[in-house]
């Protein structure tokens, strides 16, 4: 009799895991890449006006991305995504590349960011919109080793002060994908320091730039969580 109670109790106990959902370990919300996505029109600067809150503690303002063809690959892009802290009162910037995935059946707006200083190695992100000439969208969904997803974005425009219409066109997108504006920082472009956008060096990436646009976008939460449990002012911006 106990043996047969035990078997029932297994039995209820695979029924319950069977009707769990499958995809547990996988609960990013579903994101609309664009379709036709032309990587090579992305070239050219790009200021991130909005961007999911990093809590650095840096004070990071006047973020740009520059995006520049790869001379040795046609299949990808350079970039180099810039920052100021004015806690430390310096350049941040770290350098990587995109390309397309080789994988067949993968969307077109979906592309892989690699940055050797950060350790990030082709993490998928999704170009939920851009028409290439005003505003682009950009979202990576880290999925955390616990069962939670943390969804990041990043909206980009070729103005550094663009319209309230063109803003608000890009954080609609935002609404469409499900990802929150609460959990959106906009980006103070006053008083912005110039930078080299030629250098191809990269200025405190392994330490910093996690708070950088496109460091931001593809570092796991923790990295920022981290550095803001050792900072003062961890909601400084
Ligand atoms: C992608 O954009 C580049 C630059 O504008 C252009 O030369 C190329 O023809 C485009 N490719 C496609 C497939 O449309
Ligand atoms: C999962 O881990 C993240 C990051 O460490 C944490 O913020 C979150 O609260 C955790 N969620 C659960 C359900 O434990």
């Amino acid at each position: 009799m106990q043996n047969l109670m035990f078997a029932f109790a297994a039995l209820a106990a695979l029924a319950l895991a069977a009707a769990a959902p499958k995809d547990s370990d996988n609960n990013c919300p579903s994101f609309e890449p664009m379709t036709n996505f032309n990587a090579s029109e992305m070239v050219g600067v790009w200021y991130d006006i909005a961007h999911t809150n990093r809590r650095t503690g840096l004070k990071l303002k006047c973020d740009l991305v520059k995006f520049s063809p790869d001379l040795t690959d046609p299949s990808k892009l350079e970039f180099n995504s810039f920052s100021y802290s004015s806690a430390t009162k310096s350049v941040v910037s770290v350098a990587g590349k995109i390309c397309s995935p080789t994988k067949k059946n993968v969307p077109d707006g979906t592309i892989a960011v690699t940055i050797p200083s950060l350790n990030v190695e082709k993490v998928e992100m999704k170009v939920l919109s851009t028409d290439y000439k005003t505003f682009a969208v950009l979202a990576v969904c880290h999925q955390l080793g616990n069962g939670t997803s943390f969804p990041k974005a990043l909206v980009l425009t070729r103005e550094q002060e663009p319209s309230t219409k063109l803003k608000s066109a890009a954080f609609k997108v935002l609404d469409n994908n499900k990802i929150a504006r609460r959990t959106m920082s906009l980006t103070s472009h006053s008083k912005c320091h110039s930078y080299d956008l030629s250098s191809k060096t990269e200025q405190q990436a392994t330490t910093l730039g996690h708070g950088t646009s496109l460091g931001g976008i593809v570092s796991l939460p923790n990295a920022a969580q981290k550095e803001a449990a050792t900072t003062k002012h961890p909601k400084s911006r």
